[in-house]
């Protein structure tokens, strides 16, 4: 399976459960976000093209890319992620012109829309050309692709010159990794190659629009705001995180509502501020008393006034500061996870607009549907 790689990466060792093989070792190269050396681009390059598995930084999140257009190399994305199949991927290009061999027609949206968006946060859902192989697709008769505006990516899908399929690059239901540290904690060992860029900037996973239905609808919010995309198309219409029909799950089976969870077990809090802060630590102090560890998501400018030295606080940044909260929003949950904090309790960020919706989405799903309405 892995006997076209060179190097170390040869070496295969068996897992036994999964009847896949790993390689042994994930390299870690350092790459220069902004400038990176093209030798390395070409490594990570030449392993897509075989059929390895590269991680690489995106301005959302970490990818885990693998060659779009080949079966075996997709399915691998699938194993090492423990990622059910029927969950489609993202396939990622580099240059518009590169969405004639993926897609069927062309929605009449989508030049407008990647004229203004692409590169960047948005991926749009379209009906898929035969040359997409189910694997990434799900079996679906669409597929979703976005252009990234990372110029790590960037630059390492030109290299390719192929499409690269690449679902955000940790084990299944996990937060994203916004950092290589985070990639290696869910992948070690099941990946070739994971490209370090640092941080990635927007932190939370790029907007979803499907234009394959009479009305263009956000299957997933993000970056790319409703607002922003309403500019171009005004009929624009947005799925609601809490009313979701029961056919959405099947649709996109990534907008299921455990996901992007830590491992702690988590509740959010909605409400007035300076009520939800009070009940927050009334009910820490509780489960503290229960022999419980805690973990609290705030912002910068919350005064929880007295509380229990015993609580884990994690200060995402000012509350009006929707850019530094996504930015801030996994790492917090994946240190708090790292820690070994047993509960986390956050909170929501007053705005219902612009970013705050994909910041909102992002912890309701953490909480896979925990919620407490304070009043
Ligand atoms: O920012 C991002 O989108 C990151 C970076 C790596 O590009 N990728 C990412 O991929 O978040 P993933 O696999 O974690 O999430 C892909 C989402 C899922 O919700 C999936 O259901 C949806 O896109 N999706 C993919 N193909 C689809 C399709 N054909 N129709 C509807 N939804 C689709
Ligand atoms: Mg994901």
């Amino acid at each position: 399976m892995w006997a076209g790689l060179a190097g170390p990466r040869q070496d295969t060792q068996r897992c036994e459960q999964k009847q896949v093989r790993w390689p042994h070792v994930t390299e870690v190269l350092r790459l220069d976000p902004s400038h990176p050396a093209a030798e390395g681009i070409e490594q990570g390059a030449a392993i897509l093209r075989r059929g390895g598995l590269v991680a690489f930084p995106t301005e959302t999140v970490y990818g885990l890319g693998a060659h779009a257009l080949n079966p075996s190399a997709v399915r691998r994305i699938f194993a090492a992620k423990d990622r059910p199949a029927e969950d489609p991927l993202i396939v990622h290009i580099h240059h518009i012109r590169a969405l004639a061999e993926l897609t069927e027609d062309l929605p009449p949206g989508v030049k407008p829309l990647a004229s203004r968006f692409w590169p960047g946060p948005l991926t749009m859902v379209m009906r898929r050309s035969r040359a997409v192989p189910p694997e990434v697709t799900a079996g679906l008769d669409t597929v979703a692709v976005r252009i990234p505006a990372h110029p790590i990516a960037h630059a390492l899908i030109a290299a390719a010159a192929i499409p690269v399929a690449a679902p955000s690059a940790n084990l299944f239901s996990r937060p994203s990794p916004t950092r290589a540290a985070h990639v290696l904690e869910d992948l070690n060992g099941r990946i070739d190659l994971v490209i370090d860029g640092g941080s990635t900037t927007v932190g939370v996973e790029s907007t979803v629009l499907d234009l394959t239905g009479p009305v263009p609808t956000i299957l997933r919010p993000g970056a790319v705001t409703v607002e922003m995309i309403r500019a171009v198309l005004p009929d624009v219409t947005m799925l609601s995180t809490s009313v979701r029909p029961p056919d959405v799950g099947m649709k996109s089976p990534g907008l299921l509502l455990r996901h992007y969870s830590p491992r702690a077990e988590m509740t959010l809090y909605e409400g007035p501020t300076q009520a939800v802060l009070e009940r927050l630590i009334a009910d820490a102090t509780n489960s503290l008393t229960r022999g419980r560890s805690i973990g609290i998501l705030l912002a910068d400018e919350d005064d929880l006034g007295q509380y229990p030295a015993a609580v884990r606080i994690v200060r995402l940044g000012r509350e009006r500061d929707h850019e530094m909260l996504a930015a801030n929003l996994y790492s917090a949950l994946r240190a708090l996870d790292a820690e070994g904090v047993e509960i986390i309790l956050a909170r929501t960020f007053a705005d219902e607009s612009g970013l705050a919706v994909a910041i909102h989405d992002r912890l309701r799903r953490a909480a896979a549907g925990r919620i407490i309405r304070v009043t």
